[in-house]
């Protein structure tokens, strides 16, 4: 049985865990190693996710989890961007447990979450090439929006996200 629950300190490792697999499963493919090493660092280190799980707001709702058996074998999370616009800014499985309905739990999870924030519209980047991400979120009702450079990554490489967005 798989539960979604806020994600407590208890839940650090196993978020790093599933979003550090769930990238490298990801993009491992289409992204030169160096590249996501420094991702993989900058976001899922522990001192990041315990700041993560113990600083939260509007602006940044705090990590779910979904448990199996006490395993956290997903993680999720966003926050509102304005006052009733949300952002789902986070979303990764272990890659072995795709497909289970997972993913739309978490989903679920920080929507009724924005909901309560006020949100009546919820948007998420996904990037070009992420056939998976994109055909998830449009099975959950997202529709593209517009394309633009991916956050953060100035400098770098050119990645492309797509802005998608629904109604919630
Ligand atoms: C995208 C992701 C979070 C989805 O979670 P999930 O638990 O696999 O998805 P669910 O089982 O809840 O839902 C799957 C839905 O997506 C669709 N889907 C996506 N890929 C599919 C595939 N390979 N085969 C069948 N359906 C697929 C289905 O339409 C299904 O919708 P349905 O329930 O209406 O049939 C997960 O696959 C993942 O972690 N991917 C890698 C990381 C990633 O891309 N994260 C998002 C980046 S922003």
């Amino acid at each position: 049985m798989i539960s979604v629950v806020k994600a407590n300190q208890q839940h650090i490792e196993g978020i790093a865990r599933v979003c550090t697999d769930g990238h490298w499963a990801t993009y491992g493919h289409s992204k030169p190693k160096a590249y996501i090493e420094r991702v993989v660092e900058a976001f899922y280190n522990y001192d990041r996710i315990r700041q993560e799980v113990t600083e939260t707001s509007k602006h940044w709702g705090g990590y779910f989890v979904a448990l199996d058996d006490g395993e956290v074998v997903g993680a999720g999370g966003g926050g509102m961007t304005g006052d009733t616009t949300g952002e789902l800014f986070v979303l990764y499985l272990d890659p072995d447990r795709r497909n289970e309905g997972i993913g739309t739990k978490i989903l679920d999870a920080v929507t009724i979450q924005q909901k309560e924030f006020g949100a009546i519209e919820q948007w998420v980047s996904v990037e070009k090439d992420n056939d998976m991400g994109i055909t998830f979120y449009e099975a959950r009702g997202f529709s593209y929006q517009y394309e633009r450079e991916s956050y953060g990554n100035e400098g770098e490489e050119d990645y492309i996200s797509l802005r998608y967005y629904r109604l919630i």
